[in-house]
């Protein structure tokens, strides 16, 4: 795959996809956003990765927006395009049968912001920002942030959120569950990578069941969610997985998982 855009490592199990453009404080241009779509789509495929960290390059920004440059003169139909691209991107880290975490290192804005959003879970330095400021441009987020926002942090703290365009720092995102964990800047990549490799540890058709129901239950009322849930619970007890899972843990040691 050819990447120019982002820096892809992957270390026993764990690929860390970083958005690499410092110039523009890693801003999502079209040819990045065509990058992270093949590569979301190679890290569902590809067996050696089991856990995904997304974060940006240097210290200053994650991912301070969607490309300004790049849509200062878009039409309306190129702008929808746009936006149903980053859409399919998105949904497709959610719907990836791997987690993927976000390590978020700076500034988090519009596109930036919902980019982790998507992810499953965020990390955050002490430093990190976070926002969604298209109102400030004339525009409201376009990449899926009036739908996330509120389903994470609820409604009124969304909308005032998106209607002033003021960004909030790590202890206050935080404080409203935006994100599940700040640490220090310079421990950031640790820390998530050692949360990934908890996570990387466990069996493959474990991890994705247990994201398959929360992700697909969301969008249920209670009682479908948990018939819902039911099946897939009926579904982990056909692996390999959760015979060796229950055998290890009678037997007192620990389990050898197989992916299968
Ligand atoms: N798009 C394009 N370029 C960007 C950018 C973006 N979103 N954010 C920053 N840059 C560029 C700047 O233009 C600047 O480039 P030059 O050095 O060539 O002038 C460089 O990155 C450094 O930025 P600043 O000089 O502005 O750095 P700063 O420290 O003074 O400010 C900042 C940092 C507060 C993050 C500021 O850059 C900023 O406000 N950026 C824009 C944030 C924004 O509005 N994001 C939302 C974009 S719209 C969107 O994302 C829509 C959607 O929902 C998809």
């Amino acid at each position: 795959m050819n990447l120019e855009n982002l820096l892809l490592e992957i270390v026993e199990g764990v690929a860390t996809v970083t958005v690499n453009r410092p110039g523009a404080l890693n801003a999502l241009n079209l040819a990045t956003l065509a990058e992270l779509e093949d590569l979301v789509g190679e890290i569902g495929r590809n067996p050696e990765i089991r856990v995904a960290i997304i974060t940006g390059s240097g210290t200053k920004a994650f991912v301070a927006g969607a490309d300004i440059a790049t849509m200062r003169d878009m039409s309306p139909m190129e702008a929808r395009e746009m936006a149903l691209r980053a859409h399919r991107i998105f949904a497709g880290i959610e719907r990836s049968a791997k987690p993927f975490i976000a390590a978020v290192n700076g500034y988090a804005l519009g596109g930036g912001c919902e980019l982790a959003m998507a992810c499953d879970i965020r990390m955050a330095a002490e430093t990190a920002k976070f926002g969604q400021p298209e109102v400030n441009l004339g525009i409201l987020p376009g990449f899926g942030g009036t739908q996330r926002l509120p389903r994470l942090i609820g409604k009124g703290r969304a909308l005032e959120l998106i209607l002033t365009g003021e960004m909030i720092d790590a202890r206050e995102a935080l404080r409203i569950g935006l994100v599940n964990r700040i640490v220090a800047p310079g421990e950031l990549l640790d820390e998530t990578r050692l949360l990934a490799g908890k996570i990387a540890a466990k069996g493959l058709p474990a991890l994705q069941l247990c994201k398959q129901a929360v992700i697909n239950g969301l969008e249920m009322d209670i009682a479908r969610g948990c018939a819902y849930e039911a099946e897939l619970f009926a579904n982990s007890f056909a692996t390999a997985d959760q015979k060796e899972g229950m055998a290890a843990f009678l037997e007192k040691r620990p389990a050898a998982f197989r992916d299968c």
